[in-house]
């Protein structure tokens, strides 16, 4: 109140001093302007009546002067007009000039001795005047004076109308502009500070669940951003605090992101942690003329950054991001995440034949298909060979460079991008730790065998101490590829090829998310499933989700046309149920992808056009690269999640609906493709192929009482609190510190 009084008083006085320094100039001017006037309309009348008393003033015609004087009298301001002769008696005057003095002014005498016009303003008997002399001339010589007095009052009127006027102008003026200046002062700082005040006494007082929000533009926004990443950081510590409490009265075998910092603290002692893949956790793209930092739609990048966050260390990736360049330094490296950087990212550049060849061509087009046999044939060109080659060399070069100063070092290679990159290392340091984790399914022998380059891509993996897959039957796989296709010795008792005096371990390490304890858990946005439709443009009433990469792996078609057959068997659902789509557009250079993206829409179409009613839609497609932050809403509010993978490693999706349902609601529908259905075996496990199967699976999930949700909730979340990611990148790194390396 003081802070907006102040104010008030501050613009009150600045208007005033204004006001009075125009107001002076305007009076100047006023004043300057009237003299003026009144001076040129006096001198107009004298010179007039001089020409006609002239010839009678000394002729002793005082009749006749005094005739045309009196003539002057009553007229506008002019008080009255008197004839002097050289004696300085009065020999003519208007009647009304009696109440002045008898005294004839010296300025009279004084223009008649000068033989000149003179005016002056004069106060004569307490009345302020203008008195205009006009010597008369007769033959050549002064015969007398005209005297014309008139009336000045009014100046000193309008001046002070001028005052009063402004004066009243500043009173209405400082109204106005004080009591705006308190509006926009309520709505635009009091108002907001007093809602953040609440607000983060809401949070102190562990009530605070809304994210807080100003408008766009607000003065207070960087403040309140500010605010509420600090409020953020305070609910990871409070969390994680109170993760530690109970995990104090639980289980040991519970894994935190401060466990994991301490144990991997112990492992490495102060050596760095170097991962590397081919996807970056942040990427710089542009939006107009903006910057954007975004984090892509990536189950790797998902899984392994918060093990970045908690270890710190050196992430190497492609820096695909349209901006990437700008944002980094001489080395290429960049410290983040942006808002509290806590590990380095090292970009690598590839010019766009090498992401062509090496990217879209060998990885994804050969080994991607050719790992998931989900019916899309891979591709094996020379050239796209050629350049994965020639990446994984261009990588190793930069890995090797970083690991130079450190002995024994520790390095994690990510996917299928870089089965060569393990050998490369070794090759150079044969003293370093090498972990590939392949984030992929791996196919039979036979399967596997279609690959011309399949000897050269194990031998490459080979160079690897420990290869990771997400589950056992991807190792036995892999051991039998290995067994079939190149001269070695598998150990079955250990899980374990040796070849050439080197022996690699590959065991099952099943990824997962950082659940509980990363940011994206706390219950900060709460967005009702009403709010959803609303913004949408839909009425409906049960929402269901499915989040992906637009990727033929992913059965998409398969769930459309399970959800057209559910509304086909139980009609009932009929403008009360609606599946949305949160599609990532993924790989777009490839022919294949593009293929179906067309097959999705025409299906999303196709289907609506059948059941679509005024305001309801059964499918909604969402088709762009959603954050964190705007599918949790969806999560958090969606009845049935929709996992239906042809062929899946893990697929985190799953994993991250179950998380993000504090209210132990919600059922999830889980390919049985999927490495994530090994672990999450209370959700409904159905097979993407069969659509009929996959309909009565919506409906049961639909139709699943609340304490049944609950309890197949409850278990998942268990499986996932002690299954997370912080114990993956634990049991990972300590089982390859745990190798003995000859070297
Ligand atoms: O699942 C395999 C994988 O490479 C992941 O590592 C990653 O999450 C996903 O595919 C995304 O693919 P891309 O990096 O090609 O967009």
């Amino acid at each position: 109140m003081k802070v907006t009084l102040r104010i008030v008083l501050s613009i009150f006085i600045a208007i005033s001093l204004i006001v009075l320094l125009f107001t002076l100039f305007q009076v100047q001017q006023e004043k300057a302007r009237l003299k003026a006037e009144l001076e040129h309309r006096v001198s107009l009348l004298a010179e007039s009546l001089e020409e006609s008393v002239a010839p009678l003033v000394g002729q002793g015609n005082l009749d006749r002067l005094k005739s045309i004087v009196g003539k002057f009298s009553n007229r506008q301001r002019l008080e009255g007009v008197a004839i002097y002769d050289t004696k300085d008696n009065l020999i003519a005057a208007t009647p009304d000039l009696a109440p002045m003095p008898p005294t004839i002014p010296t300025i009279v005498t004084d223009a008649m001795n000068a033989n000149q016009a003179e005016g002056v303003f004069i106060t004569i008997k307490d009345k302020r005047r203008y008195l205009y002399v006009l010597p008369i001339n007769r033959d050549g010589n002064v015969a007398g004076a005209l005297v014309i007095f008139n009336d000045a009052t009014y100046i000193q009127e309008r001046l002070f109308q001028i005052w009063k006027n402004n004066f009243v102008r500043l009173l209405v003026q400082a109204f106005f502009i004080s009591l705006i200046t308190m509006l926009v002062i309520r709505w635009s700082i009091s108002g907001p500070i007093a809602r953040l005040v609440e607000w983060m006494k809401g949070f102190r007082e562990d009530k605070a669940i809304e994210p807080f929000h100003l408008p766009k533009g607000n003065i207070f926004e960087p403040l309140t951003k500010e605010i509420t990443h600090m409020v953020r950081s305070i609910m990871v510590a409070r969390s994680a605090a109170e993760e530690e409490a109970r995990l104090r009265h639980t289980a040991d075998s519970l894994w935190t992101a401060k466990r994991l910092t301490e144990h991997i603290r112990s492992l490495l002692k102060d050596k760095n942690l170097f991962v590397v893949s081919n996807r970056e956790p942040y990427m710089h793209v542009r939006s107009g003329d903006q910057m954007e930092c975004i984090i892509p739609a990536s189950g790797l990048v998902t899984a392994v950054e918060p093990v970045l966050e908690a270890c710190g260390g050196l992430w190497i990736a492609h820096g695909s991001g349209e901006a990437d360049k700008e944002v980094v330094d001489q080395q290429d490296k960049i410290r983040v995440p942006p808002e509290e950087p806590l590990y380095t990212l090292k970009r690598v550049w590839l010019t766009t034949e090498e992401e062509e060849g090496y990217y879209f061509g060998f990885s994804n087009e050969g080994l991607w298909p050719l790992c998931h046999i989900a019916h899309t044939r891979p591709i094996f060109r020379r050239v796209d060979w050629n350049h994965y080659q020639t990446v994984n060399e261009k990588f190793a070069r930069a890995v090797l460079e970083e690991i130079y100063a450190t002995d024994e070092p520790l390095v994690l290679v990510q996917d299928y991008h870089f089965a060569l990159l393990p050998r490369l290392i070794k090759e150079e340091r044969p003293d370093a730790r090498i972990a590939l984790f392949w984030h992929i399914p791996w196919p039979n022998p036979e399967s596997f065998g279609i690959c011309p380059w399949q000897r050269e891509i194990l031998d490459g993996m080979l160079g690897a101490d420990l290869i990771g897959f997400h589950i056992q039957l991807h190792c036995n796989n892999f051991l039998d590829t290995v067994d079939k296709a190149l001269e070695s010795r598998i150990d079955w008792e250990h899980f374990a090829v040796k070849r050439k005096d080197h022996t690699t371990y590959v065991k099952p390490f099943p990824i997962s998310i950082a659940y509980p304890g990363d940011s994206n858990n706390l219950n900060l946005t709460r967005i009702k499933k009403g709010d959803i439709f609303k913004q949408l443009g839909i009425k409906s009433r049960l929402l269901g989700v499915g989040v992906d990469r637009l990727d033929y792996t992913k059965g998409i078609l398969e769930r459309l046309r399970a959800i057209e057959r559910f509304l086909d068997k139980y009609p009932d659902y009929k403008g009360k149920f609606t599946f949305v789509e949160l599609g990532a557009p993924s790989r777009t250079l490839i022919k294949r992808y593009q293929e179906l993206v067309k097959e999705i829409e025409a299906e999303v179409e196709r289907i609506n056009a059948r059941f679509q009613t005024g305001d309801w839609k059964p499918i909604i497609l969402l088709k762009r690269h959603h954050s964190h932050k705007e599918i949790k809403p969806f999560y958090e509010s969606a009845d049935v999640c929709l996992v239906t993978s042809l062929h899946d490693g893990m697929n985190l999706v799953a994993k991250e609906y179950v998380a993000a349902r504090e209210d132990e609601q919600g059922v999830l529908i889980l390919s049985r493709f999927t490495g994530a259905s090994r672990e999450l075996r209370d959700a409904l496990i159905v097979n993407p192929y069969n659509i009929e199967q996959m309909a009565d699976a919506l409906r049961t999930a639909l139709e699943m009482d609340e304490e049944e949700q609950r309890a197949r909730m409850q278990k998942m979340r268990e499986s996932l609190r002690s299954n997370n990611i912080y114990r993956w990148a634990a049991n990972l790194i300590e089982e390859l510190t745990k190798i003995r390396i000859e070297y």
